[in-house]
Formats: C-alpha cells, sequence, structure tokens
C-alpha cells in the first residue's frame, strides 16, 4: 500500500531546517563561485596541459612512423593523421626523405568542417560555404576569418610527433589564436 503524497513529504525534517539547508547551500555556492577566479588565478597556466607534444596517428590509430610514411607519400601530398587533442591535421611530405616540419590544422576556422586538400588547385578548399586557404593553410577567401591552425613536426627515432606551436605565425606576423 502506498501513501498519498503531498506537500509535506519532506521526511524527518521540519520545514525550517530544510530552508536553513537551502539557504546554507545556496550560500556556499556564491561563496565558492566566488572564490574560483582567485584560486584559478595561483594555478600556474601550464598545469594540465598534457605536457607537449603527442604521438601522430594514423588512421587506424597506428603510431606515424616516418621512413613508412615517406615511402607512402608522393612530395608534395598532404595527408590527414590525428594530431593535437585528436585533430585532424596534414602532414606534408615537402622532400623524397623530409616530411615538414609543421603541420596544418584541417578544421575550417569558419565552422569547423574538416578541410580537404584540393591538389589541382594547391589549396584547401572547404566543401561546406567555400573558404580556401593556400598551401600552408593562411586563409586566402572567407568566410573563414583565420587560416588553418599550425603544429610543430618533429621527427624522434623514426616516429612523428606534434607539439604546439606558440610562436609567431610566419604567415601572418600574428600571435597564435590556437595556443
Ligand atoms: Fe568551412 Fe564554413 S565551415 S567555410
Amino acid at each position: 500500500m502506498t501513501q498519498a503524497s503531498g506537500a509535506s513529504d519532506v521526511p524527518s525534517m521540519g520545514r525550517r531546517q530544510f530552508m536553513n539547508l537551502l539557504t546554507w547551500g545556496s550560500t556556499t555556492g556564491v561563496v565558492l563561485g566566488g572564490l574560483y577566479p582567485v584560486v584559478r588565478y595561483f594555478i600556474p597556466p601550464s598545469t594540465g596541459g598534457g605536457g607537449g607534444g603527442v604521438v601522430a596517428k594514423d588512421a587506424l590509430g597506428n603510431d606515424v612512423l616516418a621512413s613508412a610514411f615517406l615511402a607512402e607519400h608522393a612530395v608534395g601530398d598532404r595527408t590527414l593523421v590525428q594530431g593535437l587533442k585528436g585533430d585532424p591535421t596534414y602532414l606534408v611530405v615537402e622532400g623524397p626523405d623530409a616530411i615538414r616540419d609543421y603541420g596544418i590544422s584541417a578544421i575550417c576556422t569558419h565552422l569547423g568542417c574538416v578541410v580537404p586538400w584540393n591538389a589541382s588547385e594547391s589549396k584547401f578548399i572547404c566543401p561546406c560555404h567555400g573558404s580556401q586557404y593556400d598551401e600552408t593553410g593562411k586563409v586566402v577567401r572567407g568566410p573563414a576569418p583565420l587560416s588553418l591552425a599550425l603544429a610543430h613536426v618533429e621527427v624522434n627515432d623514426d616516429t612523428v610527433s606534434l607539439t604546439t606551436w606558440t610562436e609567431t605565425d610566419f604567415r601572418t606576423g600574428d600571435a597564435p589564436y590556437w595556443a
């Protein structure tokens, strides 16, 4: 048998205690919320940043090895790998034995579509709204407001890794908006 429920259903707690609890909860919430920026100020900005680079992964989730990558791709190829934060990033084959020392994010700066490389036009052309980027990822036609993000590419013991590009964007002379 169930009992009918009603407005006085707060078990074993008087209305005054219940109201006190609500008041205490909302007060401490406000205080803690107010403290958050202060606490945050004292946390070093690098905390939790992942400590630098990631190993580039191929479409199957395997580490990208430079020797195999260069054997499989021709000079000028731009090939998507999984990069920083898991973002799709182009590695560029610079020469027969060289991967370009920077990778180019494939995420359109307009609304985030993945931008394919168009080899015949030597541009990245977004299929969503037509933004275009030159072969370095610099925006050359809107509506995209910014160039594609960059990442440093390093090869250590044949393993390809990517690290955040924190220096000036050489294509625009601006600070990197993505760092
Ligand atoms: Fe690329 Fe709009 S998302 S042009």
